[in-house]
């Protein structure tokens, strides 16, 4: 059996991307599968023709990696593919439309306003009544932290909108949750466990996330039993009402009084030996290679079914 690992990308996410595509590909190595590394340029589908994978292990990460096109172009292909389905994809990256998803099934989110570009001045104008300060603006459809920034006032959120805007047409605005903020890890429809993530300044955006020493990882959080398993249900329960398959990370905001906010599923979270999902897997006995060998393994069987 072949496996393609398919890391990289043209997102703004690629450097990431190719750090864990290698610790993945060295991984499967070490496991004794044959593999090969394919950089997801635009050459992509020529690429693929040529390889004749078996199986692909996608580990792109934003853009058409992680919204569902490559995983449409696999499924066209006839080749299996880790992680989650097209639908599940591209709904997880979109941050409007997972928003509505979890409303509909209960899932707790911020208060937010969806933004349009060509709605800039009348959200303005409308502000009052609509969102108190400090708010965190995002693009929709990004990953990484990218783009995301929070804002004092009403001079900062006109800032933080145009740099959210420089990745797409929609920004989502919402309620700045005060707290502490808690990932889930789930493989194979099972909550893993958590990790406090605690950066030194700031909130955790693009730098906290990938300089090494400005995030404090705690592991497992330290929260009583009871909100832990509460924490880890609703990571599970918004996994699940994605439709999402293989292993995801669910970013969770908690308020002073401990009430959890779900912000994202992450479809395609990072892969390098330091990650947070390796990271949580570690508490249920996985080692690196045991999760890379696991989320194989998934697919392989989805694929049977
Ligand atoms: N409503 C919020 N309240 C407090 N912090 C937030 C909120 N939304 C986002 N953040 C901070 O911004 C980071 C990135 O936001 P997130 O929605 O997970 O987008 P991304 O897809 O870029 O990771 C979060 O990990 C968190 O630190
Ligand atoms: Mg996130």
């Amino acid at each position: 059996m072949k496996v393609g690992v398919i890391a990289g990308g043209v997102s703004s996410e690629r450097e990431v991307s190719l750090r864990s595509g290698t610790a993945v590909f060295n991984a499967l190595k070490e496991l004794g599968y044959n593999v090969v590394f394919i950089d997801a340029d635009r050459n992509i589908c020529q690429r693929l023709g040529e390889e004749k994978i078996d199986v692909a292990f996608l580990v792109l990460h934003g853009g058409w990696g992680e919204n569902g096109g490559i995983q449409g172009m696999l499924e066209v292909m006839g080749i299996p593919y880790t992680g989650s389905g097209i639908l599940a994809s591209s709904m997880a990256m979109d941050k409007e439309v997972t928003k509505k998803i979890f409303l509909y099934h209960g899932i707790p989110v911020p208060p937010f306003k969806v933004v349009r570009r060509d709605e800039i001045e009348a959200f303005l104008d409308s502000l009052s009544q609509i969102i108190s300060f400090p708010c965190v603006v995002k693009p929709a459809e990004e990953g990484s932290s990218v783009g995301v920034s929070i804002a004092r006032d009403k001079e900062e959120l006109n800032i933080s909108l145009i740099e959210a805007f420089k990745y797409g047409d929609r920004a989502i605005v919402e309620k700045f949750i005060e707290g502490r903020e808690i990932h889930i890890g789930v493989l194979g429809g099972r909550a893993l466990g958590g990790v406090e993530v605690k950066p030194k300044k700031g909130f955790y955006d693009y730098e906290a996330k990938y300089t090494k020493g400005l995030t404090e990882y705690i592991l497992p959080p330290e929260i009583d039993k009871s909100l832990y398993e509460k924490l880890k249900e609703l990571g599970l329960k918004a996994h699940k009402a994605l439709g999402c398959k293989g292993g995801t990370r669910v970013d969770i905001i908690l308020d002073k009084e401990n009430n959890p906010y779900v912000l994202e599923v992450n479809t395609i979270p990072g892969m390098t030996e330091t990650s947070l999902l390796p990271k949580i897997a570690q508490l249920e006995g996985y080692d690196f290679k045991a999760l890379v060998r696991e989320i194989l393994e998934l697919a392989l069987k989805e694929n049977e079914k």
